[in-house]
């Protein structure tokens, strides 16, 4: 099939290639064409595991293409699928102009009718107001064009895996023939009649996703829903973290145990510095907004991200109480993304640490294996390391903000050695406690205290 991707993002660039990769003709538009010039040269503007290789392939293939001609773009796909950016406003509702500058473009350049699904995060509704625009903006040329909300659920570090093996597909459609295009779209997926890219011709047996078509109301709601959810249990982790910190208890066996009831699951129980990212902050706040608007009280929401908030906070107290003063103070940083396996920095909790401790005096000396490049204009007063033994080195302390897993391998003997004061401030659970009491470290992590036993199925 021919498809448009329009906003070259992380959620559009995998999404284009992705579907080049299933056998459809892509092409991406973007209207940062600094973007789009990077493209066109070979280059990739993110840091995405095994995007690289679907792009180069593609390009190479013919079945993606980018350019800055949105009106090209716009005609070249029978399917349009809208990837731009919706920010948070102050209120905390989604910023939603670039999805009608999209609806406004789309209606003066098509010259056939389109489907045009929204596959950004909006709220519930915005579908309908997508429908209206387009009928509006393009009420003298006779064109008809539907909408349908597609939700995707990409992680970012793993989106291309997630992508090709996704556990649902959602659609909110208004009528049958919507829906057939996009179970088309999808189908070497739900027949799993591929091999990825990641597993290189070797993927794991599994289950077909499932194919949910709902409204474009609910498959809105389906989105925010999800991530407010996974919010939810991550700033439940670190209330249990908290309490298992005042009562000596591990909230790595609780957090373990607990999960091992299916109803429960064991995933986005890790506790540490809170939940960041472009996603998980956004979408909860967006969703307190609707239900605002809605008559609803979403105090449930409102109060895991007020913990979630709070985790900077506990964090710099206990730096605070451990290094007295923190003025002029050498501190060693790792890790700014705000998670392993990306360059992204947007409302990444390790950033929001670091600036809060530059604001008190701190010296701060960061390194990060892949962010440093965004975190720069991010935090221009970061003094950034070449690696991570020169981030820590002549250090009164050490924090680890994002648990990248190279961190883990470290020669931390040598770290030791190095440090002016061999204190560690592990905020994401990374490392051992037993180990690192062994070689002497002052040690501080999240919820577990070193006296007690760890499960030994961890
Ligand atoms: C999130 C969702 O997981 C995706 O399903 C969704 O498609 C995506 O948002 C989106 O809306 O586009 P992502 O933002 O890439 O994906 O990151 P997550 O893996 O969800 O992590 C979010 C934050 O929570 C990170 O800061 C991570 O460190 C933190 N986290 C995650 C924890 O603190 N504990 C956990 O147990 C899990």
């Amino acid at each position: 099939m021919k498809i448009t991707v329009i906003g070259c993002g992380y959620v559009g660039l995998v999404t284009g290639a992705c579907l080049a990769e299933l056998g459809h003709t892509v092409v991406c538009t973007d209207n940062d064409l600094s973007k789009i010039e990077t493209l066109n040269r070979g280059g990739i503007p993110i840091y995405e595991l095994h995007l690289d290789e679907l792009v180069a392939r593609h390009r190479q293939s013919g079945r993606l293409s980018f350019t800055g001609e949105l009106g090209e773009a716009v005609r070249a796909g029978d399917t349009i699928f809208i990837c731009v950016g919706t920010p948070p406003l102050e209120s905390g509702d989604a910023d939603l102009t670039a999805i009608n500058r999209v609806a406004q473009l789309i209606a003066a350049e098509a010259q056939g009718p389109k489907l045009v699904i929204e596959k950004s995060t909006v709220p519930a509704q915005t579908g309908q107001q997508l429908k209206r625009a387009l009928a509006i903006y393009s009420r003298n040329r006779g064109l008809h064009f539907d909408v349908a909300s597609n939700p995707e659920f990409l992680r970012e570090g793993t989106a291309v895996l997630d992508f090709m093996h996704p556990n649902r597909i959602v659609i909110g459609v208004e009528d049958e023939a919507a829906e057939r295009q996009l179970r088309e779209i999808y189908r070497p997926l739900l027949e799993r009649q591929f091999q990825c890219p990641v597993h290189a011709g070797q993927c794991p047996r599994e289950e077909a996703p499932t194919f949910v078509v709902t409204s474009i109301n609910s498959a809105e709601l389906i989105k925010h829903a999800s991530n407010s959810f996974l919010a939810l249990k991550i700033s439940y982790a670190n209330l249990l973290a908290d309490l298992c910190e005042r009562m000596d208890a591990n909230v790595e066996e609780v957090t373990h145990a607990v999960g091992l009831d299916p109803r429960i699951g064991v995933e986005f129980l890790r506790p540490g510095l809170g939940f960041g990212g472009f996603c998980l902050p956004k979408d909860i706040q967006a969703f307190i907004a609707l239900g605002k608007r809605a008559g609803v009280d979403m105090a449930l929401l409102r109060t895991a991200e007020a913990i979630n908030k709070h985790r900077i906070e506990h964090f710099l107290e206990q730096i605070r109480n451990a290094l007295w003063v923190l003025k002029e103070k050498p501190v060693g940083v790792l890790g700014l993304s705000f998670k392993a396996n990306t360059d992204d920095v947007r409302f990444s909790p390790a950033v929001e640490l670091a600036r809060r401790l530059l604001a008190e005096g701190a010296e701060l000396r960061a390194y990060d294996p892949q962010a440093m490049e965004k975190v720069a204009p991010v935090l221009p007063d970061l003094q950034l390391a070449k690696d991570e033994y020169a981030a820590v080195s002549a250090a009164e302390a050490l924090i680890i903000a994002t648990e990248w897993p190279q961190f883990k391998c470290l020669d931390w003997e040598r770290i030791f050695r190095s440090m002016a004061r061999p204190l560690i401030f592990d905020t994401r659970n990374l490392l051992d406690p037993d180990q690192m009491a062994t070689l002497g470290f002052e040690y501080y992590s999240v919820g577990r205290t070193r006296q007690t036993r760890r499960t030994s199925a961890l």
